[in-house]
């Protein structure tokens, strides 16, 4: 069940100018790699790259570590990798939300491994105090409370990633008569 606005389409414009203007003075005279994680990042990254004035690039990977569960599994699986060649480039990792740290930690070592002249992290999101890996993000939209969240290209089941903004997503409520649902 769709539950109130966390982070509103204003809230996340003006940010996403923030950080695009933070980019282009930070990579100013180079041109940047931008790597998406689909599915999540991916109205994301389309923002963000019009928001930096430099001639980047961009490239999409798809990692799975949910399937349709609204908590982590731990278990991280490339479904799609990326077309580039990563050496010499300088490297900014696009992610919509960073929960346990796990998924973005995976992909950190996978892609230093392939010889990029830097390496950043530039996520919308990252929930507080969740973190079980040492995660150093250049880059944070908005630090949120450790609930789910859906819309802006975050989904639950593939669902609610058209929304325009960031919404919390709250459990249904229990079934009439005292029945006791799936959780
Ligand atoms: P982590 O590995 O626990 O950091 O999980 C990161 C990935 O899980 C993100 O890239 C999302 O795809 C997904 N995820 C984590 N939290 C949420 C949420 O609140 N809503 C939707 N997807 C989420
Ligand atoms: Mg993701």
């Amino acid at each position: 069940m769709l539950g109130p606005v966390l982070v509103s389409e204003k809230e996340i414009t003006a940010q996403v100018a923030a950080l695009g203007e933070r980019i282009t003075e930070d990579y100013a005279g180079r041109a940047p790699l931008l790597i998406g994680v689909l599915k999540g990042a991916f109205m994301f990254m389309a923002d963000l790259a019009r928001a930096v004035a430099l001639p980047l690039e961009v490239d999409f990977m798809a990692i799975s570590s949910y399937g349709a569960a609204t908590k982590t599994s731990g278990i991280v699986r490339i479904v799609k990798d990326l077309d580039a060649d990563l050496t010499g480039r300088h490297v900014l990792i696009v992610e919509d939300i960073v929960d346990s740290g796990l998924t973005l930690s995976y992909l950190r070592k996978g892609l230093l491994a392939r010889g990029p002249a830097s390496l950043e992290v530039c996520a919308l999101l990252v929930k507080t105090g969740l973190q079980r890996a040492e995660l150093d993000l250049r880059y944070v939209g908005f630090q949120i409370p450790p609930d789910f969240v859906v819309g802006y290209g975050l989904d639950v089941a593939e669902r609610y990633r058209n929304l325009p903004d960031i919404r919390l997503l709250e459990p249904a409520p229990p079934a009439a008569g005292g029945a006791s649902g799936a959780s």
